[in-house]
Parts: C-alpha cells; structure tokens; sequence
C-alpha cells in the first residue's frame, strides 16, 4: 500500500513540500493553524509569492477541476493523526526577539499535539532548521507523548530550498540528508525520495546532530562567502579596486567557485541572518562559542554594509543631509522572485534614509503589499518610473529581472537628478552611463 504523507505547516517550505509529494504520486494531508492559510491553499492559492508553486498546488489539491485530488489540507491534528504513515514538520524557527538564539516554540508545539495522535506506528521527520540536539531531545519527547511509544520514531531531514525556487529545489535537490536511528526510518525515506527527487541525487544517510549541523554549517557557509566578497568590497572601495573584476577572476578557481560572490547590501531572509545567530547561540550553550566567533564578524560585516550603502547615498547628494531630499528605492524584498521583507537589506536601507529625514519612495514588482505592512510610513510608488519621478538620487537595492530590463534614457527624462547607486552590482554600468547617469556600485571605482 502506498505511503500516506502528513506535512505540519504550511509556509514557503511545508507548502512546497507537500505539494512535491502529491507530485511524487502520494496521498498527503497538510495541516496549518491558521484559517485563512487552510482555505486558500484549498482553493489551490498561495499564500505568498513562490514561481511554479501554484500550479503545482492546483495540479493536485483536491476538487480542483482537473486535479489529481491527491492533496487536502486540514487543521484537525487528529485527522493529520490518524491520516499519515510519515508526519513531515516543517513549522518555522524565527529568531527569539531580542536573542540570538532561535525560537523552537512552534517545533516543540507541533510535536506535542501531534504525539498523542500517533497511535500506531508513524514516522515523524523534522524539517525546520533547529538547534543541534533538538531532535535528541524531540525523540524522547515523542515517545514519552505518543500511545504507539517506541513505535512512534523520529527522523530529521533537512531542507535546503532556496526561496523563489523552492519547486524546483524541492523537486531537484543538489543531496537529500536523513538523520536517522533506525534501518526502518532509513527505508522509509527512501521510498519517500522517489525519482525524479532521488534520481542521481546523493542520499547522505548521518546521526541526528549531524543532520542537524548540515543545514546550519551550510547556511553559515554561503554567509561566509557573501561576507568575504563584502569585506572585500570595502578594501576595493579603500583601494581603488574593482570587486566585480576581483569575484569573477577568484571564481575561476573551482576550488572557490563563482556562486554567491556578488557583492552589494548582502544577505537578508528569514534565514540566513537568524540561523547564523542560532548557531552561535547554540554553540555558545555546548561550550563551542570559540569555534564560531567568526561568525559574529560574518554578522557584522553584513550588517555595516546597510549603513555603508546609506552614506554612499548621502555622498551622492554631495555629503549633506537627507532632509528634503527625494530617494527612489527599487526593490523591497531581500532578494528577487521573492515577495519575502524578512530582514531585507533593501527596506533596511530606505527605513534608516527615512528616519535621517529623506523622503523615500519604494517600488518592488512582488513585495508592496508586505513591504507596506511592515513599513507603513515609507512612500510607495505603483511602477518603476513613478518611484524614479523627480528623484535627487536612484537606490537599486534588490535586483529583480524587471529592474535590469529598464531602459535607463525613459528613467533619465523622469528623475531629478541623474545618480543612480547599484546596491547588487547587478546593472549594466556602462548602459546607464551612456544614458546620461552618474552610475555607482558597491565596491566597484566611479568612472
Ligand atoms: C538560503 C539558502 O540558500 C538555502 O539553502 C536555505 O535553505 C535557506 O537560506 P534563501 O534565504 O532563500 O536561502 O536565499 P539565498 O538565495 O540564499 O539568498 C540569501 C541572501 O543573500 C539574499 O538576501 C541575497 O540577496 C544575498 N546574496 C546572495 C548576496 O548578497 N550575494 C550573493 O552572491 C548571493
């Protein structure tokens, strides 16, 4: 008989997740709490802004014309219960407000409704990113909770997913990892990760802190890298250098590699920032704090990179104040194809020019609507050109395809003055300047 999947929240991941396993040919339940989630995914919506994720959705969310009827949501835990061979939790992990240190209060509250439901054998499998030895601690809470007791067994098997292209990142995995303690649970995960997931896909089998550490040693490496680029930024603005030139020629050295070497206003998202500061939270806790010091400079650098971009802004209007000045903002999200304003650099950015008295206007073709909610008192512009009407100086802060693709003559005749400051060095320096503009990036000399 085939397996019947459960999957226990229904963000970016958990959504995502449950989908691709309708996709894979499985029955699956998804659970969330809250109401207004439960009815729009019933109705095959998205709850945010994910390319592909919707159509996939409406391919199996049952009475769905046409749909393979295969996916339904719920939020009856003992449905989810009774329903599921293989629980997936995939609930977030936020950063505890004011704290380092990661907030395992939906994990631990997903586990303890859950249990009591598990009535005969399950195999429940932690997906949020979580403090090493959660899932240690989660076993044993499992079985203490659950009337099935031993039988009802924990894995973890962590995500990597990369937002904006979380299907195909779920579906086409660069490995699959499974923390595992039983040959069972291991058995079960891989009839889970069936073609086309498993297909030429490394499948790393490892203890529970291990697959616990893979997820957060991965994200603490790829901040590393945005980092290094960043700090070599600063040296290249110091010296007069060029850190395109400089990411590109390191690139070539396969031992480095090209990927996440663009330098600009660096990393933001519900992930990186928080897990690096979980990690070293957690480390600290384990008596490891020394191992990751480095880190906490991994943080900082990134964070002055904000504050660098705002007095790159400031001396664009040569090095005086902000007050009555016009700030075009393009882009709020923290990075493309994303409608996502968790940490984002790019409002970060517009809030610090606004409180120093600019008179900011953003616009991002997906992130308005959050954009706005989380910064009611930033002034939105409906279109690129709107944001850029007579605008003292352009701030291009997340780089969306939409802003590469605008022809910066129609900007010219709207802006007030022509200075634009490339947050992402992902403009074309050379069309902007043959337009008539002043074109500045970051860590990259002025012409
Ligand atoms: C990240 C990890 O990539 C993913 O594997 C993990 O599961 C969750 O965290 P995500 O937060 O979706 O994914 O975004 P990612 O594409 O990694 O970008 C993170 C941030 O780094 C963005 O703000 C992006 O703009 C920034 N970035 C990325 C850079 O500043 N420079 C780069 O070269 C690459």
């Amino acid at each position: 008989m085939a397996l019947k999947i459960t999957v226990i929240g229904t963000g970016y991941l958990g959504a995502t997740h449950a989908a691709a396993m309708a996709e894979l040919g499985f029955e699956v339940l998804g659970l969330d709490v809250v109401p207004e989630k439960i009815e729009m995914l019933q109705r095959g919506e998205v709850p945010m802004y994910e390319p592909g994720l919707e159509e996939l959705l409406r391919k199996h969310v049952a009475g769905i014309e046409g749909s393979t009827g295969r996916l339904r949501f719920t939020m009856d835990w003992a449905e989810v219960g009774a329903f599921g061979d293989i629980h997936f939790v995939c609930v977030n992990t936020p950063q505890k407000h004011g704290e380092y240190a990661c907030d395992m209060s939906y994990v631990d509250a997903a586990f303890e409704t859950l249990a009591p439901h598990l009535r005969g054998p399950a195999l429940v499998v932690g997906k949020s990113t979580v403090p090493v030895g959660s899932a240690e601690r989660l076993a044993a809470r499992l079985a203490e909770l659950s009337p099935a007791g031993e039988d009802a067994e924990l894995a973890w098997n962590p995500e990597f997913l990369r937002e904006g292209f979380a299907v195909k990142d779920t579906l086409h995995p660069d490995r699959i990892v499974v923390g595992v303690r039983s040959e069972r649970a291991e058995k079960l995960l891989r009839e889970v990760y069936v073609t086309p997931v498993a297909e030429g896909t490394p499948f790393v089998v490892t203890d529970f802190p291990t697959a616990e550490l893979v997820k957060t040693s991965a994200n603490s490496f790829l901040a590393t890298k945005i980092s290094f680029i960043n700090a070599m930024a600063e040296v290249c603005e110091a010296a007069g250098g060029d850190v395109a030139k400089l990411a590109e020629a390191i690139g070539h050295d396969e031992r480095i590699g090209k990927k996440f070497l663009r330098a600009g206003i660096g990393f933001g998202g519900g992930c990186l920032p928080k897990d690096i500061r979980a990690f070293m939270a957690r480390a600290g806790e384990l008596g490891a704090d020394q191992a990751l010091t480095f880190l906490r400079e991994i943080d900082s650098i990134n964070m002055r990179r904000r504050g660098q971009m705002v007095e790159m802004a400031r001396e664009a209007l040569w090095g005086g104040s902000f007050l009555g000045k016009r700030v075009a903002v393009l882009g709020a999200s923290f990075k493309p194809d994303s409608d996502d304003v968790r940490d984002s650099p790019a409002l970060n950015v517009a809030g610090q020019i606004h409180l120093q008295g600019g008179q900011v206007t953003v616009y991002d073709p997906k992130a308005m609507e959050n954009a706005r909610r989380l910064f009611p008192t930033l002034g939105y512009a409906g279109s690129a050109v709107e944001a850029v009407r007579g605008a003292d100086v352009v701030l291009h802060l997340t780089e969306w395809r939409e802003f590469r693709e605008l022809d910066p003559a129609v900007l010219g005749q709207v802006a007030g003055a022509q200075v634009i400051l490339d947050g992402r060095n992902a403009l074309d320096p050379e069309a902007w300047r043959r337009a008539g503009w002043t074109y500045r990036a970051m860590g990259r000399p002025t012409a």
